[in-house]
């Protein structure tokens, strides 16, 4: 009785969040992401276990899924175990993970939610790190949703945004595009063939675990820290951030609503925001990425490169070649005072040193990832503060 009083309400909030009934339709996210932090702080306020904490997290998980497909978004992404979070106790570190083995099971029998709104789950992360059971279990979840095809649970786990990026360059590197096992071939932006100003960051994209999502709308956080904690970072960029003093197995509906109100409250300038960031990309992308996508540099970046060749050739006609005119008679007249020119932009040393300056930086950044991911992995080996 209370259940379907409860559905009823909410469903008559989500038309009223949509604008329903006459009204102006409102901008729903369509990517919500939920940092759920407070799962201890919860149990010890209750004189629970941890893992009770993480239990009551887990169930929170489900509900909030529901309700946000309840208001029409279509992917939810949630933090559920953080590379940084192996640094935990050992103990705390396998209770976690027999807790998340058991709980990928159960998503497979338990919740009908999945197939009721076509949800596809995707584990997401270094999952390498994790046991294999989990891995396991995240296979078979993925695998049994792999034909859901109307909304997208991201399960980030054993995930750093740092991870997820080193990974992506290494990939854009290699030439890979986005076809991550998870993704599904048809849902990855490609960069192939791509000749279009802003295929560097759509290559990117292509290349990380979220494949296929939208960018990030709303991005929750609960428990009163006012971190990002390396969480999705580049899909976020452009996300309202709440940030809200209840403890994650306490987040209700009403906490939903109300960082869905606060996100159309400031949709309209997220959008112009957006807009401007992606007109500057599509202005000018790095050369590396670009050479890593297989596009030539956007059109308006090689207007820009004319134009500063043209500003220093007209540097050298106007004022250094009088100035090299003048040293050379000076020379002539035998005075011990030369003048270095500066190789033309146009010459043929300046052209070759500029062919070795994008291959140092291709090799840069060939060598910058593996690096990259030594330190991390190194962090990762501290002991736990
Ligand atoms: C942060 O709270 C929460 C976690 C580290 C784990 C969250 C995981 C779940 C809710 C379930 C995951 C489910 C699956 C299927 C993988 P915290 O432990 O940092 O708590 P605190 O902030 O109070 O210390």
């Amino acid at each position: 009785m209370w259940e379907r009083l409860a559905g009823w309400a909410r469903r008559g909030a989500a038309a009223a969040l949509a604008g329903g009934g006459g009204g102006r339709a409102r901008p729903i996210p369509a990517h919500v992401a939920f940092i759920m932090d407070g799962n201890r702080r919860y149990a010890e306020a209750l004189g629970l276990a941890r893992v009770a904490g993480h239990a009551h997290g887990y169930e929170r998980l489900l509900a909030a899924l529901e309700w946000c497909l309840e208001l029409g978004v279509r992917c939810v992404s949630v933090y559920a175990f953080s590379i940084d979070n192996y640094r935990r106790s050992g103990e705390e570190v396998s209770t976690l993970m027999a807790l998340a083995e058991d709980r990928l099971g159960s998503l497979l029998q338990e919740c009908e939610v999945l197939a009721r709104h076509g949800v596809r789950v995707r584990v997401v992360g270094d999952l390498s790190l994790a046991p294999s059971s989990v891995q396991a279990a995240a296979q078979r979840v993925m695998a049994a949703t792999a034909h859901h095809d109307r909304a997208v649970l991201n399960l980030c786990f054993s995930y750093t945004a740092s991870e997820e990026l080193l990974q992506a360059v290494d990939r854009l590197v290699a030439g890979g595009n986005g076809s991550w096992p998870g993704s599904g071939s048809g849902d990855a932006p490609s960069s192939s063939g791509s000749s279009s100003s802003s295929a560097s960051s759509a290559a990117l994209e292509s290349c990380l675990y979220t494949a296929g999502c939208p960018p990030v709308d709303l991005l929750v956080r609960t428990s009163g820290e006012t971190r990002l904690s390396d969480f999705l970072l580049w899909q976020s960029r452009h996300a309202l951030l709440v940030f809200t003093q209840v403890l994650w197995p306490d987040f209700g509906f009403l906490d939903l609503v109300a960082a869905v109100l606060e996100y159309q409250r400031h949709a309209a300038q997220l959008a112009r925001l957006r807009a401007a960031a992606a007109a500057q990309a599509a202005a000018c992308v790095t050369p590396a990425l670009a050479a890593a996508a297989g596009a030539g540099a956007p059109p308006r970046c090689q207007q820009q490169q004319q134009q500063q060749q043209q500003g220093r050739h007209q540097l050298e006609q106007r004022v250094l070649q009088p100035v090299k005119v003048a040293a050379a008679a000076q020379q002539q007249r035998g005075s011990p005072c030369s003048i270095a020119s500066p190789a033309s932009p146009s010459s043929p040393s300046s052209r070759s040193e500029a062919s070795a300056e994008d291959a140092a930086t291709a090799a840069a950044a060939a060598e910058l990832a593996p690096a990259l991911r030594q330190r991390h992995a190194a962090a990762a080996a501290l002991p736990a503060m």
